[in-house]
């Protein structure tokens, strides 16, 4: 059986007070009120990465993550943070080719791919995020699309480590716009992400890797979203900084 997880992804916000404060509110929550076989993951900022694993502390439910990591081993890379740096923290995921990542800081495949290697080498489990652009869709090319951002940095992987990975799909038109994709739009583009990674390692390893759907997710429509067969949870952005909102989403799984 595959995991389902639901990943709060908390980008560029909060102060630290303000990480404290929402990771504690969830985390009461969570305890009380989810009983299912879900895991939680917050996506926080590098500063509060420390802080916010202290607090949830050893949860065996919830998980912190960081939102991104360097190609590079180790060295001169001013303000870059290694996956080396978060394995030494004991964080057990890194979300990676997130949209704005691709988008504003020009991150491609083969750059992607290289960080997935470091992640896995040092045992981090990458988030890793495909998605197509608004422009893509009207065209009608998103699946050709989406497949090529998959085989692109995860293709060369062993099935042992793809295993490890976690697929987020993120069609980036939905991502901030509260458009969300139809519940029929999400499991289709998961089903031919399943499909694509049997095609090359077979079925039964497809058939676990969780894969997360992304953009506008929220309490209202997280229930009709995560019912998908192909759905195994949300990577969840705007509506992870309220903790109520995303407890309500937790419990939507
Ligand atoms: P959103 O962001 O939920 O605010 O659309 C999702 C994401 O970017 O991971």
């Amino acid at each position: 059986m595959r995991k389902k997880i639901v990943a709060g992804n908390w980008k560029m916000n909060k102060t630290l007070q303000e990480a404290n404060t929402l990771a504690s509110e969830v985390l009461a929550m969570v305890n009380d009120e989810v009983k299912g076989d879900v895991k939680v993951i917050f996506c926080t900022p590098f500063p509060y990465l420390q802080s916010v694993k202290t607090i949830v502390g050893n949860n065996n439910r919830i998980s912190v993550a960081a939102q991104n990591c360097s190609e590079h081993e180790s060295g001169a890379y001013t303000g870059e943070t290694s996956a080396a740096m978060l394995k030494s923290m004991d964080i057990p995921y890194v979300i990676l080719g997130h949209s704005e990542r691709r988008q504003y800081f020009g991150e491609d495949g083969k750059l992607l791919a290289k960080k997935v290697d470091v992640a896995l080498k040092n045992g981090l489990a990458p988030i890793f995020c495909c998605g197509e652009v608004l422009e893509i869709r009207e065209k009608g090319t998103h699946e050709q699309l989406v497949k090529q951002q998959v085989e692109e940095s995860l293709f060369h992987l062993s099935a042992d480590d793809l295993k490890k990975v976690v697929v987020a799909y993120e069609p980036v038109w939905a991502i901030g716009t509260g458009k969300t994709a139809t519940a029929q739009q999400a499991q289709e583009m998961h089903a031919v992400i399943r499909k694509h990674i049997a095609g090359k390692y077979g079925q039964p390893t497809a058939d676990e890797i969780t894969i997360l759907y992304g953009g506008s997710v929220n309490a209202a429509n997280a229930k009709e979203l995560f019912a998908n067969p192909d759905v195994d949870g949300g990577l969840v952005g705007g509506a992870s900084l309220k903790s109520r909102e995303f407890t309500e989403i937790v419990k939507s799984i």
